[in-house]
């Protein structure tokens, strides 16, 4: 039986399930400020009582960050804290932020370049995607909308780019693999039951997965003070899709290893066929030994800050991954993308693509699967713009000419 104390130890991304029935949910709850409200979804809401939105409508947006105050306004305060927040001070999620303006774009002009010819397009792991960013792998949807993750990955679908299914979906594995007309990954948390990270890794390959995201730095309890100040206030019949017995799944989603050696990637190759992904890594010295256990990207990534505060930005510390990679795997960025000039910052300092977590919950919360598609659509034209004038003709242009580094992270490229 799961108690609190195991879950503040072991719930590797703070996120509650089964323990929580009966955590005061209501009271957290404001009223959903969407309008378009689909008629199943109403009917969930009106179930739990816990209000999560029903919305399902494109959204005319002005920029990602500028969403989060609709995105407040839509959806419980539980919801909204739980997604906002990150770890301890939320130092390193506010310098995710500051850090890209260590980064100097530098313009290249009489490049040119036209809009006609501008190609966003990247190629990783055998997809080709019109953008070069996908859906980050985040937990417990149904927090934000009533839908959860299908009505996610439809959205990132419509985008026709990757969705990246978490471990701790509320959906299962399965649904949201049918909801999703776009490529998949699905990103695993490695059980501390072998049997029951087999289980996933199987159901994953069958449902079309066609790689594996492993999490390296979800190692304990991330949950942000606010969160926990508030209760942990998770809804109450909120479930993890894929270890429920009902829906054909097993195992203790709490139950997580830890103890996460390079020796684990080459067992999900094993048992998967399935190119690995790390996800979490900040120090050059850990690429080789990923590297060498078979790894076939590499995901620089702090978790949007909701890990350990105190590392430093994922910006900073990507050219020193990304020149330790050296080009043998691709390199993949996430935490702190808002603007599509972070998304040419990360390229033109080696990623060779992006991923982007938060504003595409703001997405899912103020207007369900076309909000998720707006965010992203919205996102590409903004980088379409920045990409013009920035005189880059495609993606392959972008390199670290475009950049002078400064600050901090030009300090952390010295030592
Ligand atoms: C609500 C929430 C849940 C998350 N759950 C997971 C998860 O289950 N697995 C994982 O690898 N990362 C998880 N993450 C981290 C994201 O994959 C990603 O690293 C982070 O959100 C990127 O930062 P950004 O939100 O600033 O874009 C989660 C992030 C959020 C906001």
């Amino acid at each position: 039986m799961t108690n609190r104390r195991n879950f503040l130890g072991y719930a590797a991304t703070a996120i509650g399930a089964m323990p929580f029935a009966g955590v005061a949910l209501a009271q957290a709850s404001t009223a959903s400020a969407s309008t378009a409200k689909a008629a199943s979804g109403a009917a969930a809401a009106a179930a739990s009582g816990y209000g999560a939105s029903t919305a399902n409508t494109k959204l005319e947006i002005i920029s990602l960050s500028a969403l989060e105050e609709p995105f407040k306004k839509a959806i419980p305060k539980a919801g909204y804290v739980f997604v906002t927040g990150a770890k301890g001070d939320e130092w390193t999620l506010r310098e995710n932020r500051r850090a890209m303006e260590d980064f100097r774009i530098v313009t290249h002009r009489l490049t040119g370049v036209s809009p006609d010819e501008l190609d966003i397009s990247v190629n990783i792991l055998g997809h080709k995607l019109s953008y070069p960013f996908f859906v980050a792998p985040m937990g417990a949807h149904r927090m934000v909308h009533e839908d959860g993750e299908v009505a996610t990955a439809r959205g990132a679908g419509m985008a026709e780019t990757i969705y990246c299914s978490s471990g701790a979906s509320n959906k299962t594995l399965e649904q949201i693999a049918e909801a999703t007309t776009g490529p998949k990954w699905f990103q695993l948390y490695f059980n501390q039951d072998v049997s029951v990270t087999k289980s996933l890794l199987r159901r994953a390959k069958k449902a079309g997965y066609s790689a594996i995201v492993l999490t390296a730095d979800a190692l304990g309890p991330g949950m942000s003070d606010s969160f926990r100040a508030m209760g942990a206030p998770f809804r109450s019949d909120m479930t993890f899709g894929n270890h429920d017995p009902a829906k054909g799944g097993s195992g203790n989603f709490f139950a997580q290893k830890v103890d996460l050696t390079p020796d684990d990637i080459k067992m999900i190759k094993k048992e998967t066929g399935l190119p690995v992904i790390v996800k979490g890594i900040l120090r050059a010295e850990d690429v080789d030994p990923i590297i060498d256990a078979g790894a076939d990207a590499i995901q620089v990534s702090n978790h949007g800050g909701r890990q350990v505060d105190g590392v430093p930005a994922a910006i900073s510390a990507l050219p020193l991954v990304a020149k330790a990679v050296g080009g043998r795997v691709p390199v993949i960025m996430d935490s702190g993308i808002r603007r599509g000039i972070d998304v040419i910052r990360a390229l033109a300092m080696g990623a060779d693509c992006v991923a982007v977590g938060r504003p595409v919950l703001y997405g899912l919360g103020v207007g369900g699967a076309q909000g998720v598609t707006s965010v992203l659509e919205a996102l590409a034209d903004e980088l379409r713009s920045d990409m013009l004038l920035t005189g880059a003709k495609s993606i392959a242009d972008l390199d670290a000419s475009y950049i002078s580094i400064t600050g901090p992270s030009a300090e952390m490229q010295k030592n």
